[in-house]
């Protein structure tokens, strides 16, 4: 449904170029999620911004990002309006950034399907109370006549949630859903995605830090490091038997609930300089073991199939 092919995006900036994202690739297939994980700065938003038209002016975009046999790369504002919110939609990574403060619920709600399905006001408040019935707010009714500012914040994730699948788009584009919600919301939020999966079959690309959330949900997982994808495959099997470094970096510091801690557990190191990435493998200055060859700046990323639907850094698998 979504090919995505030798994406790059950078940006420049009067410090020089910053390569957020570098040659990534991967399909997602339609009713399959895929969960995008990696720490903070490895791309994520911006690949995922890419999809719908939304990058800052001074970004460059090379590649291909085919849906419904059309690159979305050439496409003109007005067909990329076509396909915002009807066919993918987004929600932002903070709900109280994204909801106008100084509009009602209501009228947030009403314009998009007005927009959208061409319907009367009235028949547009009905459907909104129908959406906030969807998203499990408890009394609608209240909640479309109160300001952003009035809910908390379970509840605006809850009505940005609604506020995407709206139009029962075929992709909905979670980013970082959950991160300034306590651990109750989180998995209640977790649980609407999967019941949002079920009902309008939307397929969902998750974009997370965190591991602990991934495999409720995603069927398909993406590891990027450095703009970079380092692991992708079937989640079950890459938690597993994660094959990247940095894949089982991840999955250690989930902690774990059988398990005694003097220390949360950490990857060693710090994120890499997107506008100096080093030379050769993007990872050998995190990788405890790295070989002469990464280190000499010999090898280039790219993917491998290690198993049937598990592909991995050809260069970092042989660091292991
Ligand atoms: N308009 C811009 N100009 C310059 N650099 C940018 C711009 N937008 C994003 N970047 C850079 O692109 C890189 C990737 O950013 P991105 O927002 O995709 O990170 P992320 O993986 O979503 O991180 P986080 O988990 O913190 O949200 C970062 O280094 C960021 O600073
Ligand atoms: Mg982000």
């Amino acid at each position: 449904m979504l090919d995505i092919k030798n994406l790059y995006i950078s940006f420049k900036t009067p410090e020089g170029i910053v390569k957020a994202v570098n040659n990534v690739s991967f399909n997602l297939p339609k009713n399959e999620s895929l969960a995008i994980v990696g720490e903070s700065g490895s791309g994520k938003t911006q690949l995922a911004y890419s999809i719908l038209g939304l990058l800052d002016k001074n970004a460059e975009v090379k590649g291909q990002i085919n849906y419904q046999n059309k690159n979305i790369l050439s496409l003109n504002e007005n067909e990329l309006n076509k396909i915002r919110s009807k066919k993918i939609s987004i929600i932002f990574q903070d709900p109280m950034t994204s909801l106008n403060p100084y509009m009602k619920i209501k009228k947030q709600l009403n314009e998009i399907i007005i927009n959208h399905n061409g319907f009367t006001n009235d028949q547009a408040t009905n459907e909104s109370l129908r959406i906030l019935d969807a998203v499990k707010i408890q009394d609608s009714k209240k909640t479309i006549n109160s300001y952003p500012h009035e809910l908390s914040g379970g509840m605006r994730q809850r009505v940005m949630i609604g506020m995407s699948i709206i139009c029962k788009p075929e992709i909905i584009i979670a980013d970082e859903p959950t991160t300034s919600l306590d651990v109750t919301v989180q998995s209640q939020i977790m649980d609407l995605f999967n019941d949002i999966k079920k009902e309008f079959n939307s397929s969902i690309i998750l974009i997370t830090h965190n591991m602990g959330i991934v495999q409720n949900i995603c069927s398909q997982l993406m590891v990027m490091y450095g703009g970079k994808i380092m692991e992708l495959g079937d989640t079950n099997k890459i938690f597993k038997k994660p094959l990247h470094p940095y894949t089982k970096g991840l999955l250690d510091t989930v902690p774990k609930i059988d398990e005694d801690y003097k220390k949360l557990k950490t990857i060693k190191g710090n994120p890499i300089n997107m506008i100096n990435p080093p030379t050769g493998c993007i990872f050998r200055t995190r990788c405890s073991n790295p070989t002469n060859e990464c280190k000499q700046g010999t090898t280039h990323n790219a993917l491998i199939e290690r198993e049937s639907h598990h592909w991995v850094d050809q260069c970092c698998v042989n660091c292991i």
